[in-house]
């Protein structure tokens, strides 16, 4: 069994990609120099040095990474050991022109960026597996190696090739999945606008069609494309455990749902010895800290809970936003720590050394251009110092509070063309809802539709369209059983081909929420309905209403007005020993906050705390003890409760009754007992 931990790292990993190829050698050794300055554990090197390792075909030039994991290991640096299968050299590309990846529409990208590369193709995967065995079969016994990284972000910049080689590649994941052609044409429902086919080799990739083309074809070819570059994954990895046992291998995710949308990481999480994450911030108006919770909370989710590391954030701007603010002092720490709250055991950053050259040099570094006398550099010293000391927490386990469920292929059936409305946005509707339970100061763990979800007393559903038989009876009987669920609309409507569930709407949810659903009815914009509930509670809904039919829920809010005044907006279902909740429309964070208050108390949840917004306080316990982060957001000093005495960490200072965090600080305290 591989382990699942770094190998020979005892402390928090920090540090970040490391590029020495970049520069010259004698900048190698002040970088090593400052490494140690800055604390830094761990470094990740040779993602993008396949051109320098195999300069021509057959080729190889080891020496230089030679010297470089020589000089990390002789200062002390563990090394995270990429393949560097995300760039094969130009010559690779000029013998294989057909692995360049195709578009829908045709087109064919060109050598002279990243990531271009086609994964059907038997070129690119003869080649990357001969660079990843030449690799482990020099390093695997290298004393410095902690961990493999395999190739870089899969599923960006090119998430699905259109060529002709990925069409063969579809036919026989179609023949695997379906077996026969009578199957597809059943699953994908080509009786409409006759597009039946005769025989499976007559079926091509989703390819630009003159109006929209079959939803559960452009459905199957998400599935089948992930499916592929997962197939690339594992052959590396196993190459990997083959030559080089015992030693993890990731590959880096982008669980930021607004980062990749195309890799189904409850699938990738199964794979990977440690599940690693990327996130940068995305500045686009809203709290850039609710946004980065949700992506920790997502990736601890997709590793089933375990510790996992974040292997990649910026120390200050990126450079690929239309604006890219700098980070504000303080909060690099406060990102870093928040990612530790959750699960993270470490922080480490794209990238060690600022580029002076090439498309990434206006991205922010740990060595900035301005060199050492900066203020980020000081910062990165100070992180480094921080996460010294937080070294204790390795190993424990975030402690959540309720689940949110989600579920990458009900994401993309979402985005299929032609619905009722273009305005409802799946993730808006996720976002939205764990910022309404991050507000209640709730830890949320995100779950599978078919999960086992009996250890949470409160499941939230934001925005499900595409839902299994499996998941329906899965929320039944959780809710039987005593669970609080709370399901948004336009959920339970599709099963796994994109078609609707027999019946009345919401198919697979109209037993666990007692209700009907007999037409949608979205709003314009701008449009807007007014809700009235108890004790005189009002309630504004926009984009999206419906036409609910009670069968057995009481309703709690009422349309006032719009085409279906009268009718029930909210409901509520006793079944069995638990509680369903139904949300007809959208509802904005307020509003939500209403309804999921209600729910919470059905469930019996109440935050850890009482505390302003913005303060963040989450817990990470296992057998080596019990920690509680808090991350104060806010520009003013914060107080936190605690019911508990301890040893604040950062300051070393006993803490009892009550925790003072300083405006823009972070404090972690490990409770006694
Ligand atoms: C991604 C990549 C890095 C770098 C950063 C920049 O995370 O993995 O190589 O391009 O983005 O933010
Ligand atoms: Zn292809």
């Amino acid at each position: 069994m591989p382990d699942s931990t770094p190998r020979g790292l005892t402390r928090l990993a920090f540090g970040g990609d490391y590029n020495p190829e970049q520069w010259p050698e004698d900048v190698w050794h002040e970088d090593v120099r400052l490494m140690r300055e800055a604390g830094v554990t761990m470094v990740s090197v040779g993602i993008f040095s396949w051109a320098l390792l195999e300069p021509a075909p057959g080729v190889y030039d080891f020496g230089w990474l030679d010297r470089v994991l020589g000089l990390l290991h002789e200062n002390g640096i563990r090394v995270d050991l990429g393949t560097p299968t995300v760039v094969p050299p130009v010559w690779f590309y000029r013998a294989h022109p057909e692995a360049l990846p195709v578009t829908a529409d045709g087109t064919r990208y060109e050598f002279g960026s990243r990531g271009a590369i086609c994964h059907s193709n038997p070129g690119y995967r003869a080649a990357a597996a001969d660079i990843t065995t030449r690799l482990a079969e020099r390093y695997a016994d290298h004393p410095a190696l902690a961990m493999w990284h395999v190739h870089n972000e899969y599923g960006l910049p090119v998430s699905a090739c259109y060529c002709d080689t990925c069409a063969g590649h579809f036919r026989d994941w179609l023949r695997t999945t379906y077996g026969t052609v009578e199957a597809v044409n059943e699953a994908w429902g080509t009786a409409f606008w006759g597009q039946r086919y005769g025989d499976l080799d007559e079926i091509n990739p989703p390819r630009t069609t003159p109006t929209v083309g079959n939803p559960a074809q452009a459905l199957d070819y998400r599935r089948f494309a992930d499916a592929t570059v997962r197939e690339n994954f594992r052959a590396e990895r196993d190459v990997l455990h083959r030559l080089s046992p015992g030693v993890p291998v990731t590959t880096n995710f982008m669980t930021a749902l607004s980062q990749c949308d195309s890799m189904d990481y409850w699938a990738w999480g199964r794979e990977v010895d440690i599940v690693t994450n990327d996130h940068y911030l995305i500045t686009d108006g809203r709290r850039t800290h609710v946004n980065l919770a949700m992506a920790a909370d997502l990736t601890r989710s997709v590793a089933g809970g375990a510790p996992w590391l974040l292997l990649e954030h910026s120390t200050s701007g990126v450079n690929w936003q239309q604006r890219n603010p700098a980070k504000a002092p303080g909060q690099m720490a406060r990102n870093s720590l928040a990612h530790v709250a959750r699960g993270s055991e470490g922080a480490m950053f794209f990238q060690w050394r600022q580029s002076r050259r090439g498309a990434e040099k206006f991205h922010s570094a740990m060595v900035p251009h301005g060199g050492t006398d900066t203020r980020v550099w000081r910062e990165v010293v100070e992180l480094g110092a921080a996460l010294d000391v937080l070294a204790p927490i390795r190993g424990t386990r975030t402690v959540a509070d309720v689940a949110v469920l989600w579920d990458w292929h009900s994401w993309w059936a979402q985005g299929l063309d032609w619905r009722p409305s273009e305005d409802h946005d799946a993730r808006e509707r996720a976002d939205t809802f764990y910022e309404t339970l991050y507000d209640r100061h709730l830890t949320v763990d995100f779950a599978h539709p078919e999960a086992d979800l009996s250890a949470y007393p409160l499941v939230v559903v934001p925005a499900l369209y595409l839902m299994t038989k499996t998941a329906g009876d899965n929320l039944r009987s959780y809710v039987e059983q005593g669970g609080t669920l709370v399901v948004s609309y336009f959920s339970g409507i599709v099963d796994e081909h994109d078609a609707v569930h027999e019946g009345a709407y919401p198919g697979v949810l109209r037993d666990v929420l007692g209700l009907t659903v007999e037409e949608f009815s979205p709003l314009l914009p701008g449009e807007r309905v007014r809700l009235n509930g108890p004790d005189g509670s009002e309630l504004n809904g926009d984009v999206w209403t419906e036409f609910v039919v009670p069968r057995g829920a009481e309703t709690v809010w009422t349309y006032a007005d719009g085409l279906t005044a009268g009718r029930p907006a909210v409901t509520r279902h006793a079944l069995g020993r638990g509680t369903a909740w139904y949300v007809s429309t959208r509802l904005d964070g307020e509003a939500l906050d209403a309804v999921l208050g209600r729910a919470a108390a059905d469930a019996g949840v109440a935050p850890l705390v009482e505390l302003p917004r913005d303060v963040e306080v989450v817990r990470r316990a296992g057998e080596q003890g019990s920690y509680l982060f808090a991350v104060n957001h806010t520009a003013g000093e914060a107080k936190v409760p605690l019911d508990a005495t301890g040893t604040e960490l950062l300051t070393g200072e006993p803490v009892e009754g009550r925790l003072t965090v300083p405006a823009g600080a972070v404090r972690v305290v490990r409770l006694d007992g």
